[in-house]
């Protein structure tokens, strides 16, 4: 059994007998460029502010959202990461049925099936190398559906949808009453992916979810917020969530980061200049037999040589380097020949290419 949740680091020590410190997590998503100094010495500062509730409506962390996406503070929610908040809109429609593009992460039927809900599919194809076919999806939806959830970019392809799609998609679930979750979990990373957060004000069924963990290296924090210009949802959600979900440390140093533009700029130049080292690699390794799916976010998706190596086998052979990636044979859509990794520091990505071009030679 190979298949860990990227944060499954406790697990791993256990099982193999390594140190949970030593492992480097290329399965997990988050920047390897840690928290800045600057933002470590302005918490001492602030650190008092955990003698206080927080603001029960996070105005001040809802204006500097709002500053970081221009999107309208009215039309922001936060949450204890975007989890609380993909939990807490799927349970916003009572058994809601719905339809989610997959391959997908696995967090969403799992709180789609707590509500009661009923979970379909719709597949994106290896054939058309998992891109989304707007189209497709727009006439597989009917008034049926409650909700729709689609990941931008998509965990676990990387791929990304154009705007003049995510359009097409939004007119259908407006047309429809359905409501239409986009996850942009990792979209600070992408260069230039269409961010739908422009269109909150045009179409009321969008809710965007966005999060302060994989980008801003703080999955620990537990901060993530969404953006929706339906009152109802965001009234709606209010009115059923314990008060205080987001604690005052978070919301005091999410103020923080998202104001810190040289600390964003630093983290986007680095994941684009890895992303297209790595990209570069691998090119060179397709004949081999390696393929894999042009990135948009920080991590890739990758096709291993069936005859060569099995996603199980490279990951146990990772593991015992103290390299941790993601075997994606439990995806829905993907099998024992598929595994992902985020990019990490530029000297262990390169120990992780060395180590996969070993196995397929
Ligand atoms: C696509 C996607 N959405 C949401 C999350 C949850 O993130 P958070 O830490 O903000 O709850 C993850 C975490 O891996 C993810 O991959």
């Amino acid at each position: 059994m190979s298949t860990f949740h990227g944060s499954d680091l406790e697990k791993i020590e256990e099982i193999y007998g390594i140190p949970k410190e030593d492992i480097v997590s290329f399965a997990a998503n988050v920047s390897p460029l840690g928290i800045s100094d600057g933002f470590i010495d302005a918490m001492k500062d602030r650190l008092r502010c955990i003698e206080k509730y927080p603001e029960r409506d996070y105005s001040e962390l809802r204006r500097a959202i709002s500053g970081y996406c221009g999107i309208r503070a009215d039309d922001i929610i936060v949450g204890n990461g975007s989890s609380e908040l993909i939990g807490a809109v799927i349970r916003h429609k009572k058994e809601p049925k719905t339809l989610i593009v997959a391959p997908a992460y696995s967090e969403y039927e799992r709180d789609v099936r707590i509500a009661g809900g009923e979970v379909h599919y719709f597949d994106l194809r290896e054939s058309e190398d998992f891109r989304l076919d707007a189209a497709e999806l727009a006439d597989r939806a009917d008034e049926s559906f409650d909700l729709m959830i689609i990941c931008n970019p998509l965990n676990p392809t990387s791929g990304a949808v154009k705007a003049r799609d995510m359009r097409m998609i939004l007119d259908r679930c407006e047309e429809l009453g359905v409501i239409c979750m986009v996850d942009e979990t990792y979209v600070d990373f992408a260069d230039d992916v269409f961010d739908a957060s422009c269109l909150t004000s045009e179409y009321k069924s969008l809710f965007v979810i966005r999060s302060m963990s994989k980008f801003f290296c703080a999955p620990g924090l537990r901060l993530g917020y969404a953006l929706t210009s339906d009152r109802d949802i965001i009234s709606g959600i209010d009115a059923v969530r314990d008060p205080w979900s987001v604690s005052s440390f978070a919301e005091t140093a999410g103020a923080y980061m998202l104001n810190d533009g040289e600390y964003i700029d630093r983290v986007k130049e680095y994941i684009a200049g890895e992303r297209q080292r790595v990209c570069d690699r691998l090119s060179g390794l397709r004949d081999k037999g390696i393929k894999y799916y042009a990135p948009e976010a920080n991590f890739v998706l990758v096709r291993l040589p069936e005859h060569k190596i099995s996603a199980d086998r490279l990951f146990e052979t990772a593991i015992r380097k103290r390299m941790m990636i993601r075997d994606c044979s439990s995806f829905r859509g993907l099998d024992e020949s598929y595994v992902r990794f985020c990019f990490m520091k530029r000297e262990d990505n390169d120990r992780l290419l060395d180590l996969i071009e070993e196995t397929v030679s």
